[in-house]
């Protein structure tokens, strides 16, 4: 049977917020086109919302990175599962991640991405952990920080489930 998921925070409140860093990002990329990299599977939920709202010519890409198994403990380093279809050189490229927690994911796969010299690259998460985290990478737009527990829904899995919550919610034991 399904587990009871605590709401953390609601469909209406992500959906302003991600009104709100819409907002930033046209501004912050005026005159200029949007590439955004989506992680796979979890930013999906978290990339469409938000490339809605952007007014800028946007183009999108794909990208698979493993990350945790099924289990709650994340891996050392990343492997590329999926690879981009398109070539990044030259392009304003804004990786979007659902989650950042250790930083690890995220560490690794800014350094494979800069060395493909795109214009710029910068990263937007839905949600960060900056308690549990041990790789020096930051955000450049973050939607909520929150504190160290394990959520789900709005794309995010525990064992691949909840990704269709449409809100962020604690899973009860
Ligand atoms: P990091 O490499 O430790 O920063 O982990 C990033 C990835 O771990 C995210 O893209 C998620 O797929 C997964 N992850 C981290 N924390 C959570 C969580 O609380 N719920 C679901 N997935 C998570
Ligand atoms: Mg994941």
């Amino acid at each position: 049977m399904d587990k009871h998921i605590e709401v953390m925070i609601s469909e209406k409140e992500i959906n302003t917020r991600i009104c709100e860093l819409a907002e930033q990002i046209n501004k912050d990329y005026a005159g200029k086109e949007l590439h955004l990299i989506v992680i796979l599977k979890g930013s999906v939920f978290f990339a469409c919302e938000l490339a809605k709202r952007i007014t800028v010519p946007v183009t999108l890409d794909f990208m698979a990175v493993s990350s945790y198994g099924d289990g709650m403990v994340s891996a050392g380093k990343i492997t590329v599962k999926k690879e981009l279809d398109e070539d990044i050189r030259g392009k304003d490229v804004l990786i979007v991640e659902d989650i950042i927690d250790s930083g690890n994911t995220l560490f690794h796969l800014k350094n494979l991405l800069l060395a493909r010299n795109p214009e710029s690259l910068k990263i937007i998460t839905l949600l960060d952990k900056p308690e549990r985290r041990t790789a020096d990478i930051q955000s450049d737009y973050c939607g909520f920080n929150i504190p160290d527990k394990f959520v789900v829904g709005y794309g995010l899995d525990h064992a691949q489930k909840y990704r269709n919550l449409p809100y962020i919610g604690v899973v009860q034991d």
